[in-house]
């Protein structure tokens, strides 16, 4: 990535369908392109940030018939657990887009209008080999079988031959000014074997795109012609545009295009490398700079799909870990362009070792020896030694090195240094022992030093976090005592030797607490818990000591608005119904303690509050996924409801 004399900077991820939930591959690419939008930030930048959902397409169309739903419907639900997982992953974008929205499907026509006017699009027929179960088009180079047919590659089913009328984009016209501009750009793709792979794909020759279907009904329909529907790879490449003010607002398209990076997954390399710069060249628009193409999660050594039945729920493991954990491991495991396999030994091994360990121990000890020997506010520190001056040396050779990884998308190898850093503070502290310093008080200056090096050293080292852990970080600035927030910091504005004396520091609370590796297996194994109460256990006695829990443990339950879709007893159970909820995103089945007190027509239509990531349990040979929460007195129940306006789904907390 090239400095960008605007000292702007887009950065873009895919839009996810809508056809399925997010996992863990999805949540990746978020992140990375996170980390790298807060470090623009950090580094002066003026950054937008854009993610959203590519709701659009036979796909979408299929999965919502499926479920029995209308294509916008389903997209309304599972755009829910996009915006959700994004924001428990503390992901910073500037806008979320829709392909659906007003904004979006205008700028779509408006292109594809200029493109028929330039007579880069035009009207034709296709005649290809089309596979009903995939429905879809098979590429051209599949061949043709003995019987004269082609065989469909992803589902071994007979295609056959069709002729639709289409329209076709230009394609074959763009192919040398394309490699002009690979020339010209040699960081246009990125990493390099990328860039070579596209080359060749163009090199061999680009055939004319067929982009509107009239056999999918879910999409723009072309303007002038309803009947064909614009192909949904031409539909979601302009968000890029349209999010950011094309054709509504042209000071904010102005300031941000182009792009300066497209992060995708390897495999919609060619939708971004090749069809889109040439939409881009055909509608005369400046071209991004830079389509970075990382690689795969795989489960198994198998990429995570949905059909092979390895997809990772990155929400298990933020509710178990936090955020932060699950950002470092993903970054930190594998360089960007890299595939790599998940292993949850792999990733308790990181949380223990590098969180835990090297930096949660630093932080935890040297921010404890502060407040209990100088109660958080040290005093003017003794004569700086060699070694002392040494770990800010280090600190801003670090800091330049850091710059320059994150700089080049090269995040974990800015996380190796930094973890380098981490082995010679920690070093530092265990060869000048504080804790012996602090039994003789004529050592007091000495003792002020070794803990004032240690403490700049965090409060530096939150800095160079906090694109890659915010959160964490943002802790580790507030216990060295800084009042700013830390998202306000820059490069230019960070200095080590900035640590006066008399900062008021606070006591820290642990950062990354160590896991048994059997314990969180064995728990993740476990089928279905002892069956929970059926209500919320009755709260502690108050004259009793309260047990304080802290807000990270509040959060992590999933508690949700349910509406009560229909309710009905459970057979040789007096005190049980079994209810059908809709909790926003999905129906579940739960089972509640409280026919004493509700019939079950009392319910029906009603809204409460639900535990939704509550383990299922089997209760008297029922499956509750769930539980609502209620106060027990005397053995009866009585649910808190909502007003009828509060949608099904809505979070609580
Ligand atoms: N809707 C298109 C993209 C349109 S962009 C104009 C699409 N959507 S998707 O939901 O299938 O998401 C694809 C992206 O998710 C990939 O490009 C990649 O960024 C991410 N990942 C999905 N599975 C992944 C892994 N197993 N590993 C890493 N990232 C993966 O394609």
């Amino acid at each position: 990535m090239e400095k960008n004399p605007k000292k702007t900077f887009y950065i873009t991820t895919p839009i996810y369908y809508v056809n399925d939930v997010p996992h863990i591959g999805h949540a990746y690419t978020t992140i990375i392109a996170d980390a790298l939008a807060r470090f623009k930030r950090t580094a002066g930048y003026d950054v937008f940030f854009l993610t959203g959902t590519d709701e659009h397409g036979q796909k979408v169309e299929k999965a919502a018939a499926e479920r029995g739903l209308t294509p916008i419907q389903l997209a309304d639900k599972v755009v829910v657990r996009f915006r959700d997982l994004w924001k428990e992953l503390e992901i910073s974008n500037d806008d979320f887009i829709r392909t659906t929205e007003p904004r979006h499907e205008k700028g779509v026509q408006k292109l594809f209008a200029r493109l028929v006017e330039k007579g880069d699009i035009t009207k034709g027929q296709y005649q290809g080999w089309y596979c009903p179960g995939e429905e879809n088009f098979l590429t051209e180079d599949i061949p043709l079988q003995a019987d004269g047919c082609k065989i469909c590659p992803d589902c071994g089913r007979k295609a056959s031959a069709v002729t639709e009328e289409t329209y076709f984009f230009r394609l074959s016209a763009y192919q040398r000014p394309l490699l002009n501009h690979y020339e010209k750009h040699p960081e246009f793709v990125r990493p390099q074997s990328r860039m070579n792979e596209v080359m060749s794909f163009v090199r061999g020759g680009l055939k004319d795109l067929s982009i509107t279907r009239t056999t999918v009904k879910w999409g723009i329909p072309v303007p002038g012609d309803p009947a064909h529907t614009v192909y949904v790879w031409f539909d979601a490449l302009n968000n890029y545009m349209t999010a950011i003010g094309y054709d509504w607002n042209p000071a904010l398209f102005a300031k941000f295009w182009p792009a300066d990076v497209h992060l995708i997954g390897k495999d919609i390399l060619r939708f971004h490398a090749v069809f889109w710069p040439a939409f881009l060249l055909a509608g005369g628009f400046p071209l991004p700079e830079c389509v970075f193409g990382h690689g795969w999660w795989l489960k198994d050594e198998a990429k995570m799909s949905k059909s092979k039945g390895n997809v990772l729920d990155p929400g298990v493991l933020i509710r178990a870990f936090g955020p932060d954990p699950v950002r470092y491991f993903l970054l930190r495991e594998i360089p960007i362009g890299h595939d790599g396999n998940f292993s949850h030994e792999g990733f308790i091994h990181r949380v223990n070792s590098d969180l835990a360990n090297d930096l949660g121990n630093l932080v935890h000890r040297t921010m404890t020896m502060i407040q209990s020997y100088f109660q958080g506010v040290l005093p003017e520190p003794g004569e700086e030694t060699a070694s002392d001056a040494a770990v800010g040396k280090d600190f801003d050779r670090l800091k330049d090195a850091v710059r320059g990884h994150f700089e080049a998308c090269n995040i974990n190898r800015g996380l190796e240094e930094i973890w380098v850093y981490l082995g010679t503070v920690n070093k530092y502290l265990a060869d000048n022992a504080p804790w012996k310093l602090a039994k003789d008080p004529a050592l007091r200056p000495r003792l002020a030093r070794v803990l004032r090096q240690a403490a700049a050293a965090i409060r530096g080292l939150s800095f160079l976090l906090y694109p890659v852990m915010p959160g964490s970080a943002a802790k580790m600035w507030d216990f060295a005592g800084e009042t700013d927030p830390l998202s306000s910091r820059t490069y230019d504005d960070l200095r080590f030797e900035d640590f006066a004396p008399g900062r008021k520091m606070k006591p820290p609370v642990p950062l990354f607490p160590r896991v048994d590796l059997k314990e969180f297996l064995a728990e993740e194994a476990r089928p279905a818990g002892p069956p929970p109460a059926q209500t919320a256990p009755p709260a502690p006695k108050t004259e009793g000591p309260m047990d304080i829990i802290n807000y990270e443990e509040f959060a992590r339950m999933d508690l949700r608005v349910a509406h009560v879709l229909k309710a009905e007893r459970v057979e040789g159970a007096k005190k049980l119904l079994k209810l059908q909820i809709d909790i926003g995103t999905e129906q579940r089945q739960i089972v509640a303690g409280v026919a004493e007190t509700y019939a079950p027509e009392d319910l029906v239509g009603k809204k409460f509050i639900v535990i939704a990531n509550l383990k299922p349990a089997v209760i008297r040979g029922v499956e509750s996924q769930g539980m609502l929460l209620a106060a027990v007195v005397d053995d009866k129940a009585s649910i808190p409801f909502f007003d009828p306006i509060v949608p099904a789904g809505a979070k609580v907390k």
